[in-house]
């Protein structure tokens, strides 16, 4: 992340303004969950049993080309499937990609990466304004973010009633025409969603600096997102192997669900995920226990459709294995793109003989990751989603032409000899990682800092009401 040194200085400066000025607790968010769990104990309980979701699956052991798509970028350390919401702060915590900071001013990542994670995020821009929650380290939010991702993150404080808790959501959801306040009922039981399911990325501009932005200004298709990123000439990365100028697609969902048959037919996310239900005692309620919607077919898919869930079970399986065939496909000629670009390199290649090659790579990786890492988009929108890896195939394809007509013209012997990433070690040692010594560092780092966050943030939590 390339920053605006002076506009971090300044909202530092204001940040501290903001502290010395009494740091209010809000008073629009309670962040405690647990302040809830008697009074809206069935609400409370269900979501409580997100945590029963709790197997960790290592996409990198799993799928070890990603290593190498995602080289010189922290999701080639470490990236594990998505899990149940109750594990959102333990796993930000954990990741490689957020390294091992030693104290609140250590890097690598930015206060962005907690945004998605805790009511405490609204809390905290609501007492120090999002210049203040926005500037600085990751680290510096460790004793602030502590309440994992609950009732204040959809709820207004005390109340059934949905919001979105963050500014920035609604300047994104302005953006399309669709302010929350106007929204129907049902619009706004996927809006709460879309504060965390979408694509976003951080701001470089002196503004908003550091600050999480949708990049809907164009649209919310994968090419009109692509469009925009080129024309504010965003990258994420630059790729270790190719030099490509990435993007890395988040989680899509929202604009995916959108573009499928349910998400045309305005079927929300809570119709198939937060179910209405009914407890032993006969009373009605919400299941807060986001998760497989097939858990609870009764309430979710069958009050729509007559099919079994057997036969709706293998739709939804034969979708996945058709878009997981087509990913790897594109995977495997992305790989080889990226190792033929740094031997067209190697041999002299020139930057204006390199540029179109590198924006062929860059348009073929966000497609594929666009369409692989928004998580269900091969069952929300089976078609959308084998579209765009289909485009993204043809991107691939395009990228290596051009590099085979720029290896021959270079006199290199082809084909080129490529490293073996077979395995997630293999393809991180082929990339020169040193994973012993950042297993250490993160070790390390969750034995001193991480209590001490824990400490701070008892202490401060102490003097609520
Ligand atoms: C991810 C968003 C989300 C989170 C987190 C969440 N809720 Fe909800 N909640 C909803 C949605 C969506 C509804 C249904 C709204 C509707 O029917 O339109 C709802 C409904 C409710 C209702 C109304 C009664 C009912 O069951 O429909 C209560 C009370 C409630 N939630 C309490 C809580 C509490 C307490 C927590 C924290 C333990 C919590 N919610 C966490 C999204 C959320
Ligand atoms: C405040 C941000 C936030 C909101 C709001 C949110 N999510 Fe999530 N969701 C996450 C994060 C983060 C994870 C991954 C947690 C992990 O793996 O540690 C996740 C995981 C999930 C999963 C995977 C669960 C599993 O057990 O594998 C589903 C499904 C999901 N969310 C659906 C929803 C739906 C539906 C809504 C709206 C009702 C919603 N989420 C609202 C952030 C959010
Ligand atoms: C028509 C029902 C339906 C709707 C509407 C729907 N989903 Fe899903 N979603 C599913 C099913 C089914 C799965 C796949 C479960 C499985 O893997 O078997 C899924 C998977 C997911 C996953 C991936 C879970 C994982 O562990 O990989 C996430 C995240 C998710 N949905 C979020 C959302 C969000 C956010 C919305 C709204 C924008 C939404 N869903 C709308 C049915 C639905
Ligand atoms: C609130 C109603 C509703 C719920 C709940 C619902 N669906 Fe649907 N579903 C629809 C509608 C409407 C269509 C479009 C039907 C049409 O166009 O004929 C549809 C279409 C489909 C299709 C055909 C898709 C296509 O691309 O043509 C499948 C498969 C499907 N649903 C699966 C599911 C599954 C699985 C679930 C539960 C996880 C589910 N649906 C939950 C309303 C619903």
């Amino acid at each position: 992340m390339k920053m605006n040194v002076k506009s971090i200085a300044l909202s530092a400066v204001i940040a501290a303004g903001f502290m010395a000025a009494g740091a209010m607790a809000s008073d629009k968010t309670e962040p405690r969950n647990e302040v809830y769990k008697d009074k809206f104990s069935k609400q409370y309980d269900s979501w409580h049993a997100t945590d029963e979701s709790k197997d960790v699956v290592d996409m990198l052991e799993k799928v070890p080309s990603l290593v190498v798509l995602w080289a010189g970028y922290g999701f080639a350390k470490d990236y594990n499937a998505p899990r149940g919401h109750m594990y959102a702060i333990t796993d930000v915590t954990n990741s490689l990609r957020t390294g091992a900071p030693k104290n609140a001013a250590d890097g690598p990542m930015p206060m962005a990466c907690w945004s998605c994670k805790s009511p405490d995020v609204p809390r905290v821009i609501e007492e120090q304004g999002e210049d203040g929650y926005f500037s600085g380290k990751w680290a510096k939010g460790g004793p602030e973010i502590v309440n994992v991702l609950g009732c204040g993150d959809c709820h207004e404080k005390g109340s059934s009633k949905l919001r979105i808790s963050r500014p920035y959501v609604d300047r994104a959801m302005d953006t399309l025409n669709t302010p929350f306040d106007k929204a129907s009922r049902k619009d706004k039981q996927s809006m709460v969603c879309a504060q965390c399911h979408v694509e976003y990325y951080f701001e470089k501009t002196a503004e908003r600096p550091g600050f999480v932005k949708f990049p809907w200004d164009m649209g919310t298709t994968v090419e009109q997102m692509e469009v925009y990123y080129d024309s504010i000439e965003f990258s994420d990365w630059t790729h270790a192997v190719s030099k490509t100028p990435m993007l890395k697609a988040q989680h899509p969902g929202y604009e995916t669900w959108k573009m499928g048959v349910h998400g045309q037919n305005n079927v929300s996310c809570v119709d198939c995920h937060m179910p209405k239900v009914t407890n032993d005692k006969g009373r009605k309620f919400t299941d807060h226990k986001v998760g497989n919607p097939f858990d609870r077919f009764e309430e979710t898919c069958a009050t729509c459709h007559s099919q079994s869930k057997e036969f709706m079970v293998k739709q939804v399986e034969e979708s996945k294995h058709k878009a997981e065939d087509l990913k790897a496909r594109v995977e495997t000629q992305l790989v080889k793109a990226h190792f033929e670009a740094k031997a067209a390199w190697d041999a002299g290649a020139t930057e204006v003989e390199m540029k179109p090659i590198l924006m062929d790579i860059r348009h073929s990786q966000w497609r594929w990751d666009f369409a692989t890492a928004s998580h269900g988009a091969s069952t929300h929108a089976p078609a959308e989603v084998l579209r765009i890896l289909g485009t993204a195939l043809d991107k691939a394809a395009d990228a290596r032409v051009k590099l085979a007509q720029l290896l021959g013209a270079k006199g290199v012997k082809q084909p080129i000899a490529y490293p073996d990433t077979s395995t997630k070690a293999k393809a991180q040692a082929a990339l020169g990682m040193d994973m012993k010594t950042m297993n250490a560092e993160k070790a390390e780092f969750k034995k001193t800092l991480v209590p001490q966050w824990e400490e701070e943030a008892k202490k401060r939590e102490a003097t609520y009401k």
